[in-house]
């Protein structure tokens, strides 16, 4: 039984996409509903954990029994997953993160014909300049890791200091080369598991009620899962977390 696997455990769910302010009313963002991150907070739930989800904006009631944080930016996603995870078990990140934000957001909204009162005057076209955002699972990898290449904190935010070990999952969203993609990601962000998607399907990943999923281990395995629902894929990733819990 799964019943209360996951008693006395503190685990950490991202879920849902981040919006990055072009200005007071636009953003730049993604598809992801939260579905999947909200069906692992649940199943973690029932399973007797501590559940934290940080969760970006999305059209799903709040899961009752669930500590909820709330963000909008990928900057704020990072330092929820920083501020909660000093003793946590489990981090599983089932966010999409926007991997790039507009370099500046505009404080006022950015008309279509130009701003009467500042006398700014539309051409017609316009473009958002992009600059990259952390990466949240990469850069945790290289601070634990206390290497060459651990980076400054961002936001002044310090490099998180663990009081256990803990269990990093990721997920993959790909449109192509899925079997490469994963394995680059698992290994990059020095995942204990990371679950790809495919996108391209239109009975998984972004919306849907239902998720085609391979799952790979540190240790080099693939298991390639059948479509299920989210629940099930939810309860699936659990299952394969539990035995790595010490
Ligand atoms: O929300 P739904 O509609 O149910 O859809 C579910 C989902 C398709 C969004 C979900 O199953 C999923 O695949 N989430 C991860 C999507 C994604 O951003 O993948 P990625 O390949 O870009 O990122 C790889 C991993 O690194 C992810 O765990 C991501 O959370 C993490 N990441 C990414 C970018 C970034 N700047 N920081 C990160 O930590």
């Amino acid at each position: 039984g799964r019943q209360g696997d996951l008693s006395g455990r503190r685990v950490i769910v991202t879920a849902g996409g981040t919006q990055e302010p072009i200005d007071p009313v636009r953003y730049v963002g993604n598809r992801s509903s939260g579905k999947m991150g909200y069906n692992l907070a649940t199943e973690a739930r029932d399973r007797g954990a501590h559940v934290i989800l940080v969760s970006g904006p999305v059209a799903l009631p709040t899961p009752y029994g669930v500590e909820l944080h709330q963000v909008e930016t990928a900057m704020q996603m990072r330092d929820a997953v920083y501020n909660l995870i000093t003793d946590a078990d489990v981090l599983i990140m089932s966010a999409a993160v926007a991997d790039f934000r507009p370099a500046h957001a505009a404080t006022q909204k950015i008309k279509k014909t130009g701003n009467e009162v500042t006398g700014q005057h539309g051409k017609g076209e316009f473009s958002v300049h992009l600059v990259p955002n952390p990466d949240i699972l990469a850069e945790l990898a290289a601070s634990l890791d206390g290497g060459d290449h651990a980076r400054e904190p961002h936001n002044g935010i310090p490099v998180p200091q663990l009081k256990r070990r803990l269990i990093r999952v990721g997920f993959a969203a790909e449109t192509e080369h899925l079997i490469e993609h994963a394995r680059a990601k698992l290994q990059k962000k020095q995942l204990d598991m990371l679950v790809a998607n495919d996108v391209s399907r239109s009975d998984s990943g972004f919306g849907t009620e239902t998720n085609k999923v391979l799952i790979f281990h540190a240790n080099g395995a693939m298991e390639d899962l059948p479509v299920m629902p989210k629940t099930g894929v939810a309860a699936a990733i659990w299952d394969r977390v539990v035995p790595l819990l010490g």
